[in-house]
């Protein structure tokens, strides 16, 4: 067998030495490619040392850490065979390598009667290095599996992480801290992706930052319960590990029987979390969205925050009409067009519509709609159950439970057991039907409950539910190939690349409150780019936080993501309505940029201040935003990166805030005259002045390459 492997892509290496086992040396910087005859200097280069009071030998940290090798640390598998077998050893005992960017390794332990195969893709377009792996038991009895992690070192030099939590309303909050002794350890049981633990971190020197230090990214395509582990061994070595999170019992495998894990995504940069960005956004964008990306994303209005359950075709005509004549392209009916549902206590199950709200059907609705150029979309939540449904009364034995415990409603509802057969069908033909009757382009998929005692059989069944939930959308999709879903699970509650890869686009919170926004949003974009991420203008006064802002800074904040409205438009003041429609307008002008360039934050000493950018093929649309007060009296010039220093850019003031600014004398700024011509040069080294701008607001800035 070969002794090493290399994978390259134009920034990055990952290399593993495959003997005598399996385990990575370097996954970081690009390496030049390795000679076999180099090799031996260079592994002889990274010999470790044996200290006193330890084991006599070195411990690698192999692809699956393994305690029955020495490694202390979190192992990578966790499982027995009735009790026997719980600490397997694995060797490598054949390598399949395609290509430069993709290798498959076999590793077995024939005393445990386990294969276990590494799969390794280190993408040459985007610099994104996919991993999965694949245990199978070799054995004739049946093998029970605790856990498998994916598990990548990094250098003792990344001891800062950037983790992500957060609630209902408030996703994606950054926290940082430094891992020096012991670990960081997170635990989603929640039986979808969650709101309160993203299942993806950051690793990097020291107060890496926008666009400094070297940072690696890890996040796990999954939308079910996820263990995560960023750990510092007590001999300094580092390593990020995640896999699902399994139940008692979730998992037994049969002789022959394989368990994959999901895959996950790793990148490193070395200019800060920009880089990441650019990594993860043109993977994302070539190897994982459905949709066709030469087609503009269209604008939403989606009626939930301007009518909730309150139903009435024509008014919802009324707001149609409005939509279309501010620049909407896609209209779609939210909760409350099914039988009964008149608040959120009932119905959830009963897929037919309302023959008291809508006593002429949904076709004229629909009609209206696209006669005035829009597609229709229609919002679901297949996966949910009220005890007040007739599918309930007819099929209490349908529900995801413990038989024999009372399970608490959340949102008064229940979730369906999707692996009963009947119940999955159930649900495929009822929306197979929805969507074969009316002609609907676009579905959004709620889930508004957490899995309390997910069973199945009487086994835990999180994986079984989570896969038979893709299976459903798949066969779908199949059925309805121009049918496009978005996920949506209470705002932020399923957002990951497994479910994007059959979804077009996430519902990323409940709060439309544009400072609240802020934040999501730009931690969200560390991983997503911003056509994937739903950003609404949410009526003047918040609905979740009451807070109020005027259209100003939430027409920014929804124009940099696939913007949408969401209120009603029919009872917005005409000079509200004519700054939609102007807001609108400029996503439009600028949405190829928005969704096809490259995103990035520029660090700032001031961070009171935000500031976005994107550049495509030398234009650039940047965004400032004042979150509170400015720490300082005056504005320090921003320097705008990857410009062409020799040369000329036109720069222009696109929206401002009203003169009417409280902390700044009008003055004389180049913003006045609303463009400028400059050398490309100077905005890089040099920078460019900014107005002050007040608390909760922002401006809008257009480079364009003369
Ligand atoms: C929760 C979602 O996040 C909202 O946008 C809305 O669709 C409601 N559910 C409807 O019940």
């Amino acid at each position: 067998m070969q002794e090493f492997v290399q994978l390259n892509s134009s920034s990055a290496s990952l290399v593993i030495a495959l003997t005598p086992v399996a385990e990575i040396v370097h996954w970081g910087k690009r390496l030049a490619p390795l000679t076999e005859t180099q090799w031996s200097a260079f592994v002889g280069s990274q010999r470790r040392a044996i200290a006193n009071a330890r084991l006599d030998q070195d411990v690698p940290l192999t692809l699956c850490p393994e305690l029955g090798r020495g490694s202390f640390g979190s192992p990578g598998i966790e499982g027995h065979r009735d009790g026997e077998h719980s600490m397997p050893r694995f060797e490598p005992v054949l390598v399949h390598q395609d290509d430069a960017h993709q290798v498959s390794i076999v590793c077995e332990d024939a005393l445990a009667a386990l294969r276990l195969v590494v799969q390794f893709q280190l993408d040459a377009s985007s610099n994104v290095l996919r991993q999965k792996m694949t245990l199978t038991n070799l054995g004739e009895t049946p093998y029970q599996l605790q856990k498998l992690a994916l598990t990548l070192p990094v250098p003792a030099r990344a001891n800062c992480l950037e983790s992500y939590y957060g609630r209902w309303s408030r996703e994606f909050q950054a926290h940082r801290q430094t891992i020096e002794h012991g670990a960081w350890s997170v635990e989603n049981r929640r039986g979808r992706t969650s709101h309160e633990y993203f299942p993806g971190c950051l690793v990097g020197t020291a107060h890496f930052s926008e666009q400094q230090g070297e940072v690696w990214s890890f996040h796990l395509g999954w939308s079910g319960n996820h263990q995560w582990r960023c750990e510092a061994k007590s001999d300094g070595r580092r390593f990020v590990q995640a896999g699902e999170l399994l139940l008692p019992g979730e998992i037994t495998l049969a002789p022959a029987q394989s368990y994959s894990t999901p895959e996950w995504f790793a990148s490193y940069s070395a200019q800060g979390v920009n880089g990441i960005r650019t990594h993860q956004h043109r993977f994302v964008r070539e190897q994982i969205v459905p949709f066709d990306r030469n087609e503009p994303r269209p604008v939403h209005l989606n009626t939930w925050e301007g009518i909730y359950f309150d139903h009435d075709p024509d008014y919802i005509c009324q707001m149609a009409s409005e939509a279309a004549a501010l620049g909407v392209e896609r209209f779609i009916i939210d909760d409350g067009w099914f039988i009964g549902r008149n608040d959120d206590t009932s119905s959830l199950g009963d897929w037919v519509l309302d023959k008291t709200k809508y006593p002429q059907g949904l076709m004229p609705v629909i009609e209206h709609v696209q006669r005035l150029g829009m597609t229709f979309g229609l919002w679901v939540e297949p996966e949910m159950v009220n005890p007040d449904s007739e599918l309930f009364r007819r099929h209490p034995e349908w529900l995801l439970a413990a038989a024999g415990y009372e399970a608490p409603t959340g949102r008064n509802q229940y979730l369906l057991d999707l692996q009963i057969p009947e119940c999955f069908n159930y649900l495929f033909s009822t929306l197979d039907a929805l969507l074969s009757d009316y002609p609907i382009g676009y579905l959004k998929w709620d889930m508004n409950r957490e899995l309390v005692q997910p069973t199945h059989n009487g086994r835990a069944a999180v994986h079984g539910q989570t896969m038979a939930l893709y299976r459903l959308i798949d066969q779908l999709i199949a059925r309805h190939p121009d049918v496009e879903i978005e996920s949506c699970a209470s705002g932020g509650g399923r957002i990951d690349y497994e479910i994007l890869k059959r979804t077009c686009r996430f519902w990323t919170s409940d709060c439309n409150d544009a400072l609240e926004r802020q934040s999501i949003q730009k931690h969200m974009g560390i991983f997503f780019p911003p056509e994937v991420m739903g950003a609404h203008i949410g009526p003047y006064h918040s609905h979740t936080t009451r807070r109020s802002h005027d259209i100003q800074l939430r027409g920014l904040t929804a124009l940099t993501g696939h913007m949408g409205v969401e209120l009603d438009p029919v009872k917005a003041a005409a000079d509200e309505k004519q700054a939609f429609a102007r807001y609108i307008a400029l996503h439009k002008h600028h949405r190829y940029l928005l969704h096809h360039g490259n995103s990035f934050y520029l660090d700032s000493s001031d961070q009171s201040r935000w500031v976005y950018g994107v550049e495509y093929n030398g234009d650039m649309l940047v965004v400032v935003c004042q979150l509170r007060m400015p720490d300082y009296a005056l504005v320090a010039p921003i320097l705008l990166p990857n410009l062409d220093i020799e040369k000329w850019y036109r720069v222009s003031m696109l929206d401002y805030p009203a003169a009417s600014a409280g902390l700044m004398k009008p003055n004389q700024g180049w913003w006045n005259e609303s463009s400028l011509v400059v050398k490309g040069e100077w905005l890089c080294q040099v920078g460019l002045s900014l107005p002050l701008l007040d608390p909760e607001s922002g401006l809008l800035l257009s480079v364009e390459v003369l």
